[in-house]
């Protein structure tokens, strides 16, 4: 899909949220509560970023509607965080400022460009078609389970948008660069697999879930990404930077 598209696309789905009635009664009891309280207020941190640096190179991206969707993008994760810090303020959860997770993600992302900065960008989207499945069921809160849903469908489009544009540097690199960054993201996804778990296990183990089916889950959707930007290198009508 061109980014003329992804713009039009971000721009439909502005209201994703408009659908989810406030006014029903939502209730956690204290063990739900306990189970989600730090795992959420990590998540609604990390969905929140101003994606300074992610913009700024989009802008030095050659194809102007690209830049253009990156700023749409960013707005549909900063109403992630909203709609997510919404639902804890209905529950009386506090926000959270920092994290040290996050904190090291946001560093990671800052450097090397940008190939480097959708890699580590499209490990914590993995993560999160994984966690999200995760976070819905592990309460019977109506509202939740309608947020992560949405989550969930938006973060679908998120990884066929970020592969789109792996894709644009895997075409024009050599051989070694795409070992290189393939091994890179690979230990990435790895490691991270391992911290989330550690941070997260009581809603990723709260419907029986076991570290082996978070790892078995989370790199099926890593090799779907791989999938996705391996069909369109295979498609690709032209060679060259677009
Ligand atoms: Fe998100
Ligand atoms: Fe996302």
């Amino acid at each position: 899909m061109d980014y003329q598209s992804w713009k039009q696309h971000f721009q439909s789905n502005q209201h994703q949220f408009d659908h989810i009635d406030w006014h029903v009664v939502d209730h956690l009891t204290e063990h739900e509560k306990e189970t989600i309280c730090t795992s959420l207020q990590q998540f609604q941190r990390g969905e929140n970023s101003e994606g300074k640096h992610l913009l700024k190179y989009a802008k030095k991206f050659a194809d102007p509607s690209y830049a253009e969707a990156i700023k749409l993008f960013i707005k549909e994760e900063q109403r992630h965080a909203m709609i997510l810090a919404q639902f804890m303020d209905l529950h009386k959860i506090p926000r959270i400022k920092d994290h040290w997770v996050d904190s090291i993600f946001r560093a990671l992302r800052k450097y090397a460009g940008l190939e480097n900065t959708i890699i580590v960008l499209v490990t914590a989207e993995i993560i999160a078609k994984v966690y999200y499945r995760s976070l819905g069921s592990a309460t019977d809160s109506i509202i939740l389970k309608k947020i992560c849903h949405q989550i969930l469908a938006d973060e679908d489009q998120h990884l066929l948008f970020q592969a789109d544009t792996l894709h644009h540097f895997y075409r024009d690199s050599s051989r070694l660069h795409q070992i290189v960054t393939r091994s890179w993201h690979r230990l990435l996804m790895t490691g991270t697999i391992f911290v989330v778990w550690f941070s997260h296990r009581k809603v990723l183990k709260s419907n029986g879930g076991f570290f082996g089916r978070f790892f078995m889950e989370t790199m099926l959707v890593y090799f779907e990404v791989e999938r996705s930007i391996k069909r369109n290198l295979a498609t690709s009508p032209e060679r060259g930077r677009a």
